[in-house]
């Protein structure tokens, strides 16, 4: 049964983060070498999870998507897969992954039954990779990249945070990289988000300065007319490639967010720019019915009126969303903790 927010939106995509520890220390993402973990004994097992996916399946949910931190650290994570592959009623089950584990995971990954693999590549130069990740495994990440190829895995899709100075005379490459692995590159705009610190509005390349820059080089660029394909708008080049972009930071997508996020000691946030969420671990441990987790859930989406990128648009001097300090209180408010 589908539920509506005060803006009308229908909650039908989660995205669930399996741990909230990565391999890489991106520095739009987790510039810190430490970070505040969350407990071991707080993570959710499991089958807490898929018990969580059946309740939010009744409620509508059709996506689910697996994050992290990064998600190929979760220990044995092919037996999630398959049991969140065994329910029908998940049309769509995908996760986000940095590559790096992705060589050695993949095939199992595959025969687990996950539909579809998106890869986070910022960068084609190993050099690059390593001052932006802090970490020298660039070539594990093309491996990945190549094993779904190699495994004729349809649906790969390459994420790059395109960050003024780092990685922004990459564009044109990335898209040719695409095109012959097969995969549909995605250029994100650099966002404020909790753990984002490094953050200041000249680094964001936006959507306009992505497509003129594509443009020059390709010739005219048509949008692609599909309303399904939310949060990325998707163009397509004279020869036939498609890529795209993510504004968040410049066009938000906010109205059409159908979006919410479990965290992986089971706290489930509404918005990526959320301060506050709702804890299920509780009373999931404290033995809740799928009626009782349902009576949490409902009224919360019900009152559901987040706006979050837009309302940062709005302001008019606009700095990291949250500083460093409060991210150490509280690591909750972290994107590498939320998944994305
Ligand atoms: P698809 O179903 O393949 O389109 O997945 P997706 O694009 O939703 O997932 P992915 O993890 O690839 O998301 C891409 C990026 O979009 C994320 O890494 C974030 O940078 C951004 N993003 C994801 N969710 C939100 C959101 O709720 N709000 C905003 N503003 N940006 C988001
Ligand atoms: N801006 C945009 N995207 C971000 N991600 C993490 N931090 C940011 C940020 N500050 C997203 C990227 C990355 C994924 C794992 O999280 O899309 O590929
Ligand atoms: Fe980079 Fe993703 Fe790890 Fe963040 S969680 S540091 S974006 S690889």
């Amino acid at each position: 049964m589908t539920h509506v927010d005060t803006l009308g939106r229908p909650l039908r995509n989660l995205r669930i983060s399996v741990t909230d520890r990565c391999n890489l220390r991106c520095q739009y993402c987790m510039p810190e070498e430490e970070y505040v973990w969350l407990p071991r004994e707080d993570l959710l097992t499991f089958e807490e999870v898929s018990a969580l996916v059946d309740v939010f399946a009744d409620l509508g949910v059709d996506k689910v998507r697996l994050t992290g931190g990064e998600p190929l650290l979760r220990r044995d994570l092919p037996r999630l897969v398959r049991l969140l592959a065994a329910k029908p009623r998940i049309r769509d089950l995908a996760i986000t992954t940095n590559g790096v584990l992705l060589a050695e995971q993949a095939r199992a990954l595959y025969e687990a039954g996950l539909h579809r693999v998106t890869v986070s590549l910022d960068t084609l130069r190993p050099e690059r990779f390593k001052a932006l990740t802090r970490r020298d495994t660039h070539a594990r990440v093309l491996e990945g990249i190549q094993e779904v190829q190699r495994l004729g895995w349809k649906g790969l899709k390459l994420d790059s945070v395109v960050v003024r100075g780092t990685n922004d005379d990459e564009l044109l490459d990335l898209i040719a990289y695409g095109k012959r692995t097969g995969a549909e590159v995605r250029f994100i705009e650099y966002m404020d988000v909790g753990g984002a610190t490094l953050w200041s509005m000249d680094k964001v390349i936006s959507r306009t300065e992505i497509l003129a820059r594509v443009e020059g080089r390709y010739g005219k660029i048509e949008p692609v007319i599909d309303e399904s394909t939310a949060p990325a708008d998707r163009y397509i080049l004279p020869d036939g490639t498609i890529f795209g972009i993510i504004s968040s930071t410049t066009a938000p997508f906010c109205r059409s967010c159908d979006r919410s996020r479990l965290t992986a000691d089971g706290m489930w946030y509404l918005c990526l720019y959320a301060k506050t969420g709702t804890d299920l671990r509780g009373p999931l441990r404290a033995g809740a019915s799928p009626d009782a987790l349902k009576s949490f859930i409902v009224p919360t989406w019900q009152r559901r009126a987040d706006r979050g990128a837009e309302e940062r648009l709005a302001l008019v001097d606009r700095t990291p969303l949250v500083q460093i300090g409060e991210l150490k209180k509280d690591p909750h408010l972290e994107m590498h903790t939320r998944g994305g």
